[in-house]
């Protein structure tokens, strides 16, 4: 990445001036103000599992749900040729999804709609429709969950990577949920991190279990994130510098606090028309 292609095109209109700039805005326009890679729990390795398990190709057509900066419609074409959409809620977003599919590769078959999921009416039907942990973040995951179906070919696939607890997560963590990533659906036990998608065929599925990244890991992740925003973005002001570097860290405690509560599945699910919504064939 040259910073010629760096500086030449970011995409927001409205640069953060102060630190109070930076602190008000929504979880979602954040993450597009710092073009923070923001990833499915699993990163790479979902990504990987995801491609394999379901065979993703270069005559694959993917749909990224809640896309925020396009980290896996992007990582999926990069890695398999396939040709995706990403939609999102948050036009900043969308629009960092645009700028990063440019920097990354303008040859990638890749584009991005602002949309609400609760209303989007695809032009196409997909073989692929990745959701990650997305569900979460609307505000009735099950009505979201069951409009999945709809944007898939017979035969194709849901890609996810759900959250869940077997424990209510405790009081002062619930309250950090909602307020640093405006999260307000109740978290999902293992069973009902399944049940969403009741019906798929569960081609693929793990469990793990996710560890808390130290303090150094976290310092450089959020040094190098703001310092690739200031400079992509053209900030020079320390003070705002400061309060992105600020709110990344408060977001990357908030993860790691959580990491200590929640477990989540990688899953590819197939949707086999004939069968959907039934179930014939034991989970396990
Ligand atoms: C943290 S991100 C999702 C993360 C990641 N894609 C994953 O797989 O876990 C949550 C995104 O959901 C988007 N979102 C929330 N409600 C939405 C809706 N009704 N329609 C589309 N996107 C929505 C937000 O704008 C935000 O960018």
């Amino acid at each position: 990445m040259t910073i010629t292609s760096e500086l030449q095109a970011w995409p927001l209109a409205t640069i953060p001036r102060t630190a109070r700039d930076v602190w008000e805005v929504s979880y979602p326009d954040f993450v597009a103000m710092i073009n923070q890679t923001n990833v499915m729990p699993g990163a790479f390795a979902t990504l990987n599992a995801w491609a394999t398990f379901s065979r993703i190709g270069t005559a694959s057509s993917v749909l990224e749900l809640a896309c925020t900066t396009g980290f896996s419609s992007r990582e999926l074409a990069r890695l398999t040729g396939c040709r995706a959409v990403g939609f999102d809620l948050s036009a900043d977003a969308v629009a960092l999804a645009g700028y990063n599919h440019r920097l990354a590769d303008p040859a990638l078959r890749l584009t991005y709609q602002v949309a609400n999921g609760m209303q989007y009416q695809p032009h196409e039907k997909f073989s692929h429709v990745v959701v990650g942990a997305a569900l979460g973040f609307f505000p009735d995951p099950r009505r979201m969950a069951r409009r999945v179906t709809d944007f898939l070919v017979d035969g194709g696939y849901v890609l996810a990577s759900p959250f869940w607890s077997e424990t209510p997560l405790p009081d002062h963590v619930r309250k950090i949920r909602r307020e640093v990533f405006g999260i307000s659906s109740e978290m999902e036990t293992y069973k009902e991190a399944l049940d969403l998608f009741r019906g798929l065929d569960v081609m693929y599925e793990s469990r793990s279990g996710l560890v808390p990244e130290t303090d150094a890991e976290i310092e450089l992740y959020c040094t190098s994130t703001v310092d690739r925003a200031c400079a992509q973005s053209g900030i020079d002001s320390a003070e705002v510098r400061q309060a992105l570097f600020d709110r990344l860290v408060e977001v990357k405690n908030a993860t790691n606090l959580l990491r200590q509560y929640q477990r989540y599945s990688v899953l590819a699910l197939r949707y086999d028309a004939r069968s959907y919504p039934n179930r014939y064939v034991e989970l396990f």
